[in-house]
């Protein structure tokens, strides 16, 4: 029987192992789990325990025996290197497979962590999937963080190899990537034994005798590795993501709810079929790249399409309709504020005139709001669905979409539309009570959370209690705020956490507050992201110092973004920072980000109940308006 979207919705919260052990009837394993779901010794949810499969062979070798060797697997354009390249299923396998080999002759074992360090190209997912097929764990660092923030995740996973590349190109400035590396693992207390490099023509690297080997050496001198089963709880891979400390969080992914939970999304959702081309803009180092250039659409059958480039000047705005042009796109996916880049150079679209983008059937937005001036400006200048969906790292999967395989719904602008199945969304007060249809609270699942979604924080039980299960005994805390509306529409507003989205990159204003609070003028301060045109929010410091402290507003300034950049990265965005007298605070000490927010929109907003000094507000108008801070920032 086909059933809409409320039928499905319904039978995966009643009947969510009846439902999932169809899904997972849609993968092939090795040995197919008879135990759907249940708990592990913390209490915490697993899914298809017993279950054995590979992951690299669902994504490559599964294909090839049913007979699609030959498609394109893979499509890498990088207009930053003037090259293209593609790779049937065939193809790639035999990299992948020979590059497990090169991990394998490296003692790269079931369960051994690797951490990869890489720009968008082919050898980046070689290398994950590389680690999928010995069952050894990659987790993959973006390539804008610094080499702190390698450090940190380098002690955490504990890797016993890091593969990386001699550089990475953004626009035209080639990065070089091995002095990064070298300083984390100079830092670091875990640091790997080995590292695997690929020589880039754009820049070579030094290499470290004994410890530094070169990808090219060991690849033409490696034989092909087997894909190794492992259970379907055991972790494919762990993803770093900011939390609300210094420390990110390790979000785990096991093996075999991932590869049900993605399998099922690609039809449900994305409405894909094997054959297609399936473009998701986005970068390996995040979650979306992991799930939507990676895994989901390989599982699938599809061809994923590796970009290393940018939505604009990369050489214009017209870049994102050269791609689906020339590769004959079906489904795009990216984030809205890429969207903003375009339409910020090419306001009308007049170069998607320049290409017959005909093959687009999708085009999907996450890792942000998708606000409405963007989505409008989209359906203008497209004649199809506009899809918003809202997920997260830790779910590894769209939590909320319309759901265009199953049964499309009318838009509502600003929802990503209904709870994907598998996924029991609430609304819920900081007391605990539901709310009403319409009011506004704490976004959270009802457990347990679908496949895929983690069963834990790495080596971190705890954390992972505390973070999102120990709020609302029986809930999933999201970190979300938002609302469901009479018609059952979710709208999500934003984080109500110390998280905060800057160009769709999730960064901790925790961290950046830990930071500038080590600097040796500083008394206190406030990290808050400010709302931005193209960047969804920017994060700006808001510092008081301490007395007698004689420093100028411009000196502090540099330092504190030479501080942030140094420690975690040119990707935090980190440009602005003031000097307040104080910051605005309730009467029992809490500082009033959300109102310093406001004020940086140009709302006239009353000063709350609580505040224990109303005066403060206007000062820190006063400064912002001094220093150019959100919309009081000149007009370019
Ligand atoms: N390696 C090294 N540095 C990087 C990097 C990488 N992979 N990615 C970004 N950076 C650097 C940039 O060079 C820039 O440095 P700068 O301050 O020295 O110029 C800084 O980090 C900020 O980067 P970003 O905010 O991305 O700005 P941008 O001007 O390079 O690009 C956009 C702006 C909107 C085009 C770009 O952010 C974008 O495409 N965003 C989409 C994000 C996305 O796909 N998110 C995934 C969720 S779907
Ligand atoms: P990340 O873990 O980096 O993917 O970031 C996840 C966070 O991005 C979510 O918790 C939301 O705050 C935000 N987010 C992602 N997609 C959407 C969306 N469609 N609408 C609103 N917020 C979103």
């Amino acid at each position: 029987m086909i059933m809409g979207y409320k039928e499905e919705f319904q039978e995966s919260i009643e009947k969510p192992e009846y439902f999932w052990r169809k899904q997972a009837e849609l993968i092939k394993w090795y040995e197919f789990p008879n135990n759907i779901l249940s708990e592990d010794e913390n209490g915490f949810y697993r899914w298809f325990k017993g279950g054995k499969l590979n992951t690299s062979y669902l994504l490559l070798d599964y294909h090839i025996e049913c007979g699609r060797g030959d498609q394109t697997a893979l499509i890498y354009d990088s207009p930053v290197t003037n090259s293209q390249s593609k790779f049937s299923f065939k193809e790639l396998l035999e990299k992948v497979a020979n590059f497990a080999g090169v991990l394998r002759d490296n003692g790269i074992e079931k369960g051994d962590r690797a951490i990869i360090y890489m720009p968008m190209i082919p050898e980046a997912l070689v290398a994950m999937l590389a680690c999928a097929r010995l069952g050894a764990i990659h987790s993959v660092v973006f390539g804008g963080f610094a080499p702190k923030e390698l450090a940190i995740r380098i002690d955490d996973a504990k890797p016993k190899i890091l593969l990386t590349a001699s550089c990475g190109i953004e626009f035209s400035n080639v990065i070089e990537y091995k002095p990064l590396v070298d300083e984390a693992i100079r830092i670091s207390q875990h640091p790997p034994q080995t590292v695997i490099l690929l020589q880039r023509l754009q820049s070579k690297a030094s290499m470290k005798t004994g410890r530094d080997l070169d990808w090219n050496e060991l690849s033409n001198r490696s034989s092909p590795a087997s894909p190794v089963p492992v259970d379907a709880t055991d972790p494919l891979y762990i993803l770093y993501t900011s939390g609300t400390t210094g420390l990110p969080k390790g979000v785990v992914r096991d093996n075999g709810g991932h590869a049900v939970a993605l399998k099922y999304s690609m039809k449900a959702i994305f409405n894909s079929e094997p054959g297609d081309v399936y473009w998701a803009g986005s970068d390996v180092g995040w979650v979306v790249g992991h799930s939507y250039i990676v895994y989901a659409p390989l599982i699938h059958g599809c061809t994923t399409v590796l970009y290393e480039g940018k939505p604009v000047k990369t050489p214009d705005a017209g870049s994102f309709w050269r791609i689906i042009s020339e590769h004959q796109v079906n489904t795009f996916f990216t984030a809205p504020t890429a969207f903003r880049a375009v339409k910020k150079e090419d306001p009308t679209a007049k170069l998607k005139d320049k290409y017959d983008i005909s093959c687009l059937r999708y085009l999907f937005l996450a890792g942000e709001r998708l606000d409405p001036p963007t989505y409008e400006w989209l359906k203008e200048i497209l004649e199809i669905p506009v899809i918003d969906h809202w997920w997260q790292t830790e779910s590894g999967w769209p939590m909320c979409s319309n759901m265009m395989g199953l049964e499309p719904y009318p838009v509502k602008i600003g929802s990503p539309t209904f709870p994907v199945p598998g996924y029991n969304v609430k609304i819920l007060d900081d007391e605990g009570e539901s709310c009403q249809p319409g009011e506004t609270g704490n976004i959270v699942v009802k457990l347990p959370l679908p496949p895929s979604c983690l069963p834990t924080l790495w080596n971190d039980d705890k954390r992972f209690r505390d973070s999102y299960l120990s709020k609302y005994p029986g809930y999933y805390l999201t970190g979300d705020g938002g609302l469901i509306d009479n018609d059952g529409y979710v709208y999500v507003m934003g984080r109500v956490d110390d998280v905060i989205n800057v160009a769709g990159h999730r960064l901790s204003t925790g961290q950046m507050e830990e930071l500038i609070a080590s600097h040796p003028a500083v008394a206190e301060c406030a990290v808050v992201g400010i709302d931005d045109e193209l960047r969804g929010q920017i994060p700006v410091g808001f510092a008081v110092l301490k007395d007698g402290i004689n420093i100028s507003q411009d000196q502090l300034e540099q330092e504190m973004v030479t501080i942030i950049r140094k420690e975690i990265g040119a990707v935090a965005y980190f440009k602005q920072s003031v000097i307040v007298s104080r910051l605005p605070k309730t009467r029992s000490g809490k500082i009033l980000r959300k109102t310093i927010r406001q004020l940086a929109k140009g709302e006239d907003v009353p000063a709350p109940p609580t505040i224990d000094d109303p005066a403060i507000l206007k000062e820190i108008c006063q400064v912002m308006e001094s220093c150019g801070v959100g919309s009081f920032a000149p007009k370019s």
